[in-house]
């Protein structure tokens, strides 16, 4: 950290929301820390961020791999690097039946969206509760708030982001530090490319609404700088999350089916 810019952690930081989160952060004061396992895009962010004064420390590492997050830890610990705002953004998705899914995929998807942001936090946390001074991010998706045949683990897994994210905002209240679930809708980035689900409803269709990960970045640092528990982005996605919480799962089931399925 330079004198008085705070420190922020992005994971996912090569590309997509994560690449614009960093953007904003550092536009609004911040040093970053910048780690996901491509470096050569995010030694090509630090270049930018330095128009903003920012300093980043690239760290690649594949978060798919067990024990990374306390291999992260550590490196921070050892290079001195404590970190004010953290924010766990790095996810995949896969579309597909859940039983016909790669083997491969699904533990990668458990490790990166569910472990690593799960052990990562676990680590940063207490620091940040000791100082009485700290801003945590957990990236979920509106694919959170129903279960999603088609996309079945991916949603699953940003439910349990969201159950945990707002259940940790909770107990952190009074000690200065605050948790803030942020929930994206469709939004242009590689994801798609990733989790092949670009020809569905949800990306291609006449009433597709997608965001771009500049506007969600915009909206998730406001909602973190408030400290609010939960942001959806958007109306749209506020009325598509509230129809998937309160829809009878007869109904709920087969549309988000519909709305997830990617042609083959
Ligand atoms: N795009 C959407 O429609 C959408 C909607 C709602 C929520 N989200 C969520 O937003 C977050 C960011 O996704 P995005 O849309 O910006 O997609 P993206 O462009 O594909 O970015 C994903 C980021 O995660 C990193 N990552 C993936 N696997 C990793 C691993 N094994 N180890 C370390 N880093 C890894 C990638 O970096 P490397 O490949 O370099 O490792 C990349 O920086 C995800 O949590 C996603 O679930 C996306």
């Amino acid at each position: 950290m330079t004198a008085n810019r705070p420190l922020a952690l992005v994971t996912g930081a090569s590309s997509g929301i994560g690449a614009d989160l960093a953007r904003e952060l550092a536009r609004n004061g911040h040093d970053l820390v910048l780690v996901a396992r491509r470096a050569d895009p995010m030694r090509a962010l630090a270049e930018e961020l330095k128009q903003f004064g920012a300093t980043s420390t690239v760290i690649s590492s594949d978060l798919s791999k067990p024990g990374a997050a306390s291999a992260l830890a550590g490196e921070l610990q050892s290079r001195g690097l404590v970190v004010d705002a953290l924010i766990n953004n790095a996810g995949l998705g896969a579309g597909g039946r859940f039983h016909e899914s790669d083997p491969v995929r699904v533990s990668e998807m458990l490790e990166v969206n569910v472990v690593a942001l799960t052990e990562l936090t676990r680590a940063l946390l207490p620091g940040m509760v000791q100082r009485a001074r700290g801003r945590v991010m957990f990236v979920a998706s509106t694919a959170g708030f129903q279960p999603g045949p088609s996309m079945a683990l991916y949603c699953a897994s940003k439910a349990f982001v969201l159950s945990l994210g707002e259940a940790i905002a909770y107990e952190l209240r009074g000690t200065g530090v605050t948790l803030t679930v942020l929930c994206p809708g469709p939004t242009h980035t590689e994801f798609t490319d990733v989790a092949k689900t670009g020809s569905s409803a949800l990306f291609d269709s006449p009433v597709a609404s997608v965001m771009t990960s500049a506007e969600v970045a915009r909206q998730g640092y406001k909602a973190l700088a408030a400290g609010k528990r939960v942001h959806i982005c958007g109306f749209i996605n506020k009325m598509v999350a509230a129809s998937g919480r309160f829809s009878p799962r007869a109904i709920s089931l087969p549309v988000t089916e519909a709305i997830l399925k990617a042609e083959a």
